[in-house]
């Protein structure tokens, strides 16, 4: 059954579908665009979007800065240091645009977003400036600055979805794939500068959701993560008139990842990010009820005191979280679960801390997205806490809670030794071209030897687990 689906001759034509914007022939387009993308996963799946945008309107794309004539940087603003390197990218820029006359700049994104026309001032050398919810105006932004004008659109939207816009799947594995579901987010977590910099929360057309899946699936891809800041807060009212005589007809999350799910058993669904406050029993009752929804939560934390929680605004306590993930075990057992974590948060005391250790083991995450607390203009947290915490309080706890997640993380791993479990193959390991490497359900990465295997990227197999790093499980095809 597998062999149909995974034809290799089917996925190669296809590939070649998908990178047709990178055309060889120079005269095929009338100028070409490189795109380089920083920060979340929403970040890169824009970029794709902005690929077929200017693709549509007549641009080629290259992977070569050299023979760009339009570089834009996909930017994010979520701690300052990721502002610091998208400042440092755009001065090696700077020497390419003055060794290639007539080459523009543009800034897309979350920096785009909150610098707003600030950047032009900021940094001279930027043509074009376009947020996240301007990217249709592209072409005609990019005619403008082409005139010698300066070209900004900041505007923020509260229906922009880009539903039916097929995104052009630019550093693409052919087995893997990222999905919006959902744009902006009405959460306002004190330390987060997404609200400001991405807008109010908006659901995509569910119908657009399932079709741009199910092209996916056809063309070869068998791991789909459905992206949102807050995804168990999508719903979506479609308007029933062809479905249901005028009955409008909603649609949830839970009933979205099924219907996802439901495009084949050989396609495995993700989801990323969960706010714990949100997510459902449905949800969970939905993931525990199909096995090819993988049994992977990430369940960002922020911070394990209750105090904390409550100036970040997360609106949950220490107990709850600690339940929420009671629950999931109780649904699925063996469900994966990741976290982000804070350190370093105005008034942060070192109970506070010594509170984030404590849930941080009871979770047992399998792996964590660990930050020092930086501040951020304009939000909630820099208008009224003060970012008290020492720099090196900051780097200490830091490493605390990097070592115990490296303990974590080990011990996770150890659980699986001797055990078996499914495979989808992503491509050959970084280590070694005489070894495959995939994931699990539970998102681990499980790299095993190639010999003897008849499968390859965008295939199942079996593998038993005999030894482990804190990072990789190593196994044997059975
Ligand atoms: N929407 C997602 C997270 C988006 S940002 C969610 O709610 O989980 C990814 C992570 O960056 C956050 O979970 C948080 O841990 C971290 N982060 C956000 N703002 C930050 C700040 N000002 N300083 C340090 N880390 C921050
Ligand atoms: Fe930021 Fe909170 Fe929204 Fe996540 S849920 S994007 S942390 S405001
Ligand atoms: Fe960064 Fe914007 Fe994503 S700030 S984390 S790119 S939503």
């Amino acid at each position: 059954m597998f062999d149909v689906v995974t034809d290799k001759t089917q996925d190669e034509s296809r590939q070649g579908e998908a990178f047709a914007p990178f055309a060889q022939d120079p005269n095929t387009y009338k100028k070409r665009f490189y795109i380089e993308s920083y920060g979340c996963q929403m970040n890169f799946a824009d970029s794709e979007v902005v690929a077929s945008i200017l693709h549509g309107a007549g641009f080629g794309a290259t992977r070569n800065l050299e023979e760009a004539d339009l570089i834009f940087i996909n930017t994010c603003s979520i701690r300052e240091k990721a502002e610091q390197t998208v400042r440092k990218r755009l001065t090696e820029f700077r020497k390419l645009k003055m060794a290639r006359k007539g080459t523009l700049v543009g800034v897309l994104g979350c920096m785009a977003e909150r610098l707003k026309s600030k950047f032009l001032e900021e940094e001279k050398l930027v043509d074009i400036v376009v947020g996240p919810d301007a990217y249709r105006t592209l072409p005609g932004l990019v005619e403008e600055a082409e005139g010698g004008q300066k070209a900004v659109n900041v505007l923020l939207s509260r229906e922009e979805t880009y539903a039916d816009i097929a995104p052009i799947r630019l550093e693409s594995n052919g087995v893997n794939a990222f999905v919006s579901i959902m744009r902006g987010c009405n959460n306002m977590c004190s330390f987060c500068v997404v609200p400001f910099t991405r807008g109010r929360e908006r659901s995509r057309d569910a119908e657009s959701i399932i079709n741009e899946c199910r092209d996916l699936f056809e063309r070869g891809f068998r791991d789909i993560t459905l992206l949102g800041q807050n995804v168990d807060s999508y719903y979506y009212v479609a308007d029933g008139n062809q479905v249901d005589h005028g009955a409008q007809v909603a649609v949830t999350f839970a009933e979205l990842m099924e219907r996802v799910a439901s495009i084949s058993p050989l396609l495995r669904v993700r989801f990323s990010t969960s706010h714990p406050k949100d997510i459902t029993d449905d949800v969970l009752h939905v993931m525990a009820r199909h096995e090819n929804i993988c049994k992977y939560i990430h369940l960002p934390l922020q911070s394990g005191s209750t105090r904390v929680l409550q100036l970040m605004n997360r609106t949950y306590t220490r107990e709850w979280y600690k339940a929420k993930v009671d629950r999931i075990r109780e649904i699925i057992p063996d469900c994966g679960i990741s976290s982000d974590i804070i350190v370093g948060f105005c008034t942060e005391t070192d109970e506070d801390h010594a509170d984030t250790l404590d849930v941080m083991r009871y979770s047992g995450y399998d792996l964590s997205y660990m930050f020092i607390y930086s501040e951020r203009p304009g939000t909630l947290a820099a208008r009224r806490y003060k970012d008290d915490v020492p720099d090196d309080i900051k780097k200490k706890r830091l490493t605390e809670i990097v070592n115990l997640q490296n303990e974590l993380s080990l011990l996770s791993n150890q659980k699986d030794l001797g055990k078996e479990f499914r495979v989808l193959i992503e491509g050959e390991s970084k280590r070694s071209e005489l070894d495959w490497m995939g994931r699990n359900s539970q998102n681990k990465v499980i790299v095993f030897p190639k010999e003897g295997v008849n499968a390859g990227p965008g295939e199942y197999v079996n593998v038993k687990v005999t030894e482990c790093t804190k990072a990789t499980l190593i196994g044997k095809v059975i």
